[in-house]
């Protein structure tokens, strides 16, 4: 597989980062998950205090502490601040204030920057909701990945509970919703599919169903 960007971008939990790190195994290429960098920001304006809605403090928290990764089996640790923080962000208080702090421009302008070092190399598989449209619009392959929010809730609910984090199936399903109005409403980089970027719904597929399905769009591309 040549050096290509691959980016992946569709709603809450619609199967993207399962996918993403698939393939970026299968490719030897490398897997950035940004929403785990936007969730890092919201973690670190809880630990410092900071008000979800002050713009300027959290751009300036973004650029203090750079967030990094580091592979670990299937996925990857995330660090930011001395500390190792891949738990934390997946926690219902992140998740439940990251969209606003993510709907800041200046958090965004100070991610993205980060997010395009990381892609400099090429082989690489991003994903987020403003990766086809804004980060690498030069992605030689972009997928929309969109998938039932009845069905997302369900995958969600199953993870949590492997994980441990006891949240009911509607409460999952409000906060799902919920994000994916925020996120595609927002005025700076709203979650849309690019124009150029190929729709795949995931209801009812399987990983490995999904998997394949990308791999044939790829192939198509050349
Ligand atoms: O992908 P994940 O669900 O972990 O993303 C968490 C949140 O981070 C999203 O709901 C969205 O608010 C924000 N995000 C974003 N742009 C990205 C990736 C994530 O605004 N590229």
């Amino acid at each position: 597989m040549k050096n290509i960007s691959i980016a992946i971008d569709g709603p809450a939990s619609s199967g993207k980062s399962t996918v993403a790190k698939i393939l970026a195994s299968d490719f030897h290429f490398i897997y950035v998950d940004t929403g785990a960098m936007y969730r890092a920001v919201t973690f670190l304006s809880i630990k410092h205090n900071i008000a979800f809605s002050d713009e300027s403090a959290l751009a300036n928290l973004t650029k203090r502490y750079p967030i990094t990764f580091k592979p670990a089996g299937q996925g990857q640790l995330v660090f930011a601040d001395g500390e190792e923080i891949t738990q934390a962000i997946r926690q219902p208080d992140v998740t439940a204030a990251v969209s606003e702090v993510s709907a800041h421009g200046n958090v965004r302008k100070e991610l993205v920057k980060a997010q395009r070092q990381l892609a400099e190399t090429g082989g690489i598989v991003m994903d987020g909701r403003d990766i086809g449209t804004t980060v690498l619009p030069q992605a030689e392959v972009k997928i929309f990945l969109v998938a039932s929010v009845e069905e997302r809730a369900q995958r969600r609910y199953k993870e949590n509970q492997e994980k441990g984090i006891e949240m009911d199936f509607e409460a999952i399903k409000e906060a799902i919703a919920k994000r994916d109005y925020l996120d595609s409403h927002r005025e700076v980089s709203p979650l849309v599919q690019a124009a150029d970027a190929v729709l795949v719904d995931t209801t009812g597929m399987s990983i490995e169903q999904v998997v394949t399905k990308i791999k044939e769009i790829i192939t198509a591309k050349g």
